[in-house]
């Protein structure tokens, strides 16, 4: 039997300016807690490697944008800067690094909106390793299936409550998904609106990229994903990677896009701040673009996101 990966659980809790600890071996929360009886709250998933949180600032303020989709009063920033850096340090203490290529710790913050009946919501952060699958998927890459998601591209502006730019704790359709194309002996989903957009991945945002050389030998390559308001999370990694691919001198370019967009691409990537970029060899079962390409474009924008702090 292998033991479960060792978690340390800090609540926020004003008592506690650093983080009230706990036991994550043991129950915590209450069962009239309305993120376990209603998946109601949110979350965000981040990555730190050294010690150091990637794009912290980033990811505090997805959550900040979450909570007012809720109205979900939710602690300040001060208040996670200091619980997060405790609980790393102590993941950290407890738990060393075995080498410093495998220093990846998953940094979660989560709120909910509280026991049913009371006004504060429950929040705490959760370190734990980084597993082995997702750094193997960044090596080998990922087959992917389309799946439609039911809604088209126009309904997160016309139903707000379906929270579709949010990141909430409903993830269990998104998690089903990934259950689906599992069965189907694919690894990940790439989800369409019903008329028929590229939309994103359950846990990550989609990117592809062109090169084009012209006669004189020059190439421009850019770099595209969907546009925001098809009712998609705005991805804090593919924020952050566009803004370096710019200063390196990409081209960026934001849908709308259609499934055979991405299969006429160089290249498709999954991108997101765990498993960071991981490149789609296939597409229900068609090859995206050329090996040597998407390695060569993989090994760039590998760089340039392992620069972003
Ligand atoms: C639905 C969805 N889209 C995109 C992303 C990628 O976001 P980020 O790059 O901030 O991790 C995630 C991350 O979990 C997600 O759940």
């Amino acid at each position: 039997m292998t033991s479960p990966a060792p978690v340390v659980l800090a609540f926020l809790d004003p008592a506690f300016p650093d983080g009230r600890f706990a036991d994550a071996s043991q129950p915590q929360l209450l069962v009239t807690d309305q993120g376990a009886t209603r998946g109601d709250g949110i979350f965000e998933t981040m990555l730190a490697v050294g010690g150091t949180v990637r794009k912290i600032q980033a990811h505090l303020d997805r959550l900040t944008g979450s909570a007012g989709a809720l109205d979900l009063a939710i602690p300040g920033e001060d208040e996670w800067r200091r619980a997060i850096t405790a609980a790393v340090s102590e993941h950290r203490a407890q738990h060393p690094p075995a080498s410093a290529t495998d220093d990846e710790l998953v940094v979660k913050l989560v709120v909910t909106r509280g026991v049913e009946g009371a006004s504060t919501p429950t929040a705490w952060v959760q370190v734990s390793p980084a597993g082995a699958a997702g750094r193997r998927q960044r090596e080998t890459g990922i087959d992917v299936i389309l799946l439609d998601r039911g809604y088209d591209s126009d309904v997160a502006e016309r139903a707000p409550w379906l929270l579709l730019g949010a990141k909430t704790l409903s993830y269990a359709v998104n998690m089903a998904a990934l259950r689906y194309a599992r069965k189907q002996g694919a690894d990940d989903v790439i989800f369409t609106s019903s008329d028929g957009r590229v939309l994103e991945g359950p846990t990550s945002t989609v990117l592809m990229a062109h090169v084009e050389t012209s006669d004189d030998g020059t190439s421009v390559k850019r770099l595209i994903t969907p546009l925001l308001d098809s009712g998609i999370l705005p991805g804090t990694s593919q924020g952050a990677l566009f803004a370096a691919a710019k200063a390196a001198g990409w081209e960026l370019g934001y849908g709308p896009l259609e499934p055979q967009d991405l299969l006429d691409a160089d290249a498709v990537w999954l991108i997101s701040s765990v498993r960071m970029l991981a490149p789609v060899n296939r597409i229900d079962g068609k090859e995206i673009g050329t090996p040597s390409v998407q390695k060569e474009l993989t090994a760039e924008l590998n760089e340039l996101f392992a620069g972003i702090q």
